[in-house]
């Protein structure tokens, strides 16, 4: 999501007549797009902040700023403590950043109010040309987790529009993007007037030229018969669900404000594996959350162990200030206990995702070529239709073929093999080396 949105604000700046700068050197400013999610995301931008304050010196008309969910998150407190930092943006504030950073003001401007209507309506993110795009389909989110600080940085759900989605889409195929990946913070509860979340992915799915949709995250609740259907049926959807479970005890859950029961999660589980049987889900883990008993821990620690997840994003529980549980819960787990508890599942689910992804090993499978090895100029990577990220020697395959690839060995986050043959060509498309940092003051400004 923060890629997706520093890809607006990159695209924002660039219709303002800003240009991206290729090294923070040359850069006259310097935005950090922020997560407030757990505290660690919060500590590494303070740490990436410092490190800047030698470039202020060598540059005295070089800005600083901070967007994002932190941004909102510490707003004022963040320009006390940091002095150097020239300007915060909150999440619905991206469309005031180039008058900002025009004003050359020198006290600190903070915009972090919500907009409970801004979804970036004709806002073009600069995206690196290639074969995968993320869109975002709905921002903010209506679920108040009682862990999660996300609906207090970034406020309430809303969704953009189905034609503007269509036609995003659309645009996308015609410039040889082939996969896209829909994101919102609980997707499956998009609508947009009688267009519900599983309609919206099967018309997706079939835009002329589009390969693959993926999607994240959905959430439990609402994860209806109509989605699982729409999954198993529509070639081009991928093959592949992010389920979050956070807990598998019924406690933690109602505790945790998640709205559902381990059975209820169960249910879905069953009805995927089912109705798709090539399916493959992932799941986000917490960990030594409030009150969190030795006996919760092993019911979530067997769920992991039972429901086999190709991959999990496992955490402990992090207190953030602005949700609920700060306010009302006491986090009770020994800093040990939840990082036992941690170093435990995390060993178990790398068993088991090694077990799964070498289950690959002499299969042949069909992957999208999604670009090339950053480390191995003759590598090809891409995804199988089951999202199994996989490198390969990339012989006379672009991105955007579909290939056949026989699998020779794994890790448990990528399976590595050699190509057997060019399923399908897709049309040229140029791939472009990510831009990562900073923006310099365009033309408009000099
Ligand atoms: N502490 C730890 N993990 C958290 N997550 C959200 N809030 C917290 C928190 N306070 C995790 C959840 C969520 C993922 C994006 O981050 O598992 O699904
Ligand atoms: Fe946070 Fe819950 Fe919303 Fe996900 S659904 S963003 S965990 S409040």
């Amino acid at each position: 999501m923060n890629t997706a949105d520093s890809e607006l604000i990159m695209g924002i700046l660039n219709g303002a007549g800003f240009e991206p700068a290729h090294t923070l050197d040359e850069a006259d400013v310097i935005i950090l797009n922020t997560c407030a999610v757990r505290e660690k995301a919060e500590a590494r931008i303070l740490g990436r902040l410092t490190n800047l304050v030698p470039f202020r010196r060598l540059r005295p008309g070089l800005m600083i700023g901070v967007v994002g969910c932190m941004a909102k998150h510490l707003g004022d407190k963040l320009v006390q403590e940091r002095p150097y930092v020239d300007f915060i943006a909150g999440p619905d504030q991206y469309r005031n950043l180039p008058e900002m950073i025009r004003s050359k003001r020198r006290k600190a401007m903070i915009q972090t109010e919500f907009d409970r209507s801004e979804v970036y309506s004709g806002c073009t993110p600069t995206r690196p040309r290639g074969v995968t795009a993320w869109v975002t389909i709905q921002r903010g989110c209506n679920y108040v987790c009682t862990y999660c600080i996300v609906p207090h940085v970034r406020g309430a759900e809303r969704n953009v529009p189905a034609a503007d989605i269509l036609s995003e889409v659309r645009r996308l195929a015609s410039e040889g993007f082939s996969v896209v990946t829909l994101l919102g913070q609980t997707v499956n509860s998009y609508r947009d007037g009688d267009i519900n979340f599983a309609r919206l992915l099967r018309m997706v799915a079939q835009v002329e030229g589009i390969e693959q949709v993926r999607f994240t995250s959905p959430h439990p609740l609402g994860f209806s018969d109509e989605l699982i259907d729409v999954i198993a049926t529509e070639p081009h959807v991928a093959k592949f669900v992010h389920l979050p479970l956070q807990s598998a005890s019924d406690s933690q859950l109602a505790l945790m404000r998640r709205k559902y029961t381990f059975e209820e999660y169960q249910a879905i589980v069953r009805k995927l594996r089912e109705k798709c049987p090539e399916i493959a889900i992932s799941t986000d883990i917490i960990v030594g959350f409030c009150g969190e008993t030795e006996e919760d821990y092993l019911k979530t620690r067997q769920a992991l162990i039972d429901n086999r997840y190709a991959f999990a994003f496992l955490f402990a529980y992090s207190e953030r200030s602005l949700a609920i549980a700060a306010k009302t819960m006491k986090d009770d787990v020994p800093a040990e206990v939840k990082q036992r508890r941690l170093a435990e599942i995390i060993d178990i689910q790398q068993k088991i995702s090694k077990e799964i992804y070498t289950s690959y090993v002499g299969k042949r499978v069909e992957v999208i070529v999604e670009g090339y090895s950053r480390k191995h100029a003759e590598q090809a990577v891409g995804n199988t239709r089951d999202f199994k990220t996989t490198i390969f020697d990339k012989g006379d395959c672009e991105p955007g073929d579909w290939v056949e690839v026989e699998i020779d060995s794994a890790t448990s986050q990528t399976l590595v093999g050699h190509l057997v043959r060019i399923i399908r060509k897709s049309g040229p498309i140029q791939v472009q080396e990510q831009i990562e940092v900073g923006i310099s003051l365009g033309p408009t400004e000099s």
